[in-house]
């Protein structure tokens, strides 16, 4: 994978399919400090702890379409590669949460990408999801919530193509603010 957003929203497909009704996403961008940190949490249906020692090997998936389960493994990598730390804690029935942490400057990270269109797509492809995600640059904060936007609605749904159009500019607006120096 060529962006972090794509390996984002493997992570969030994840717990959607495990029944998740909430994801949180956090990115926080620590520039001074030189610290890319992604943390994902669900509320879906967890792991016992005997999948959970087996889920980072990349010949474990619990999916019925193919043998081989690489997200996981794959984002793991990247994070080992770009000296930083992994860790994944879930609970059977409760939900799991994934802290992955890269260094900014390391030559093998690859660029965050499209965080909006990512968002966006997530959206409209699981509407009866709501999704938490905030991203920090230093001291600058953004955050989306669908359940605040469902609530401003007034009983248009959130994947109205005119919602979809309005809040993926806004959210991509947002964003390009907050990249920018
Ligand atoms: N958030 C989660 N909640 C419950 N189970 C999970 C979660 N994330 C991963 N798992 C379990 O870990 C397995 C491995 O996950 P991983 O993302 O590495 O592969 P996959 O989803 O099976 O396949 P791929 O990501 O390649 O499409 C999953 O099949 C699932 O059983
Ligand atoms: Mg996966």
């Amino acid at each position: 994978m060529r962006e972090l957003s794509l390996h984002i929203m493997d992570i969030v497909e994840n717990g959607l399919r495990a029944g998740a009704t909430l994801v949180e996403i956090f990115v926080k961008e620590d520039r001074k400090g030189n610290w890319l940190s992604v943390e994902i949490s669900d509320n879906g249906h967890g792991m016992p702890d005997e999948t959970l020692k087996k889920v980072m090997d990349p010949f474990f998936s619990t999916r019925s379409t193919r043998r081989v389960g690489l997200g996981l493994s794959m984002f793991r990598e990247l994070c080992k590669r770009c000296d930083g730390e992994f860790d994944i804690k879930s609970k059977d029935g409760e939900g799991t949460k994934i802290n992955a942490s890269f260094r900014i400057d390391h030559i093998d990270l690859i660029p965050l990408g499209d965080m909006a269109g990512s968002m966006m797509s997530l959206i409209m492809g699981n509407s009866e999801a709501d999704f938490l995600y905030t991203h920090e640059v230093d001291d600058r904060t953004f955050h989306l919530d669908t359940r605040q936007v469902r609530e401003e609605l007034e009983g248009l749904e959130i994947y109205n193509p005119q919602v979809v159009k309005s809040l993926g500019k806004l959210v991509r607006e947002s964003l390009a603010d907050l990249m920018e120096e």
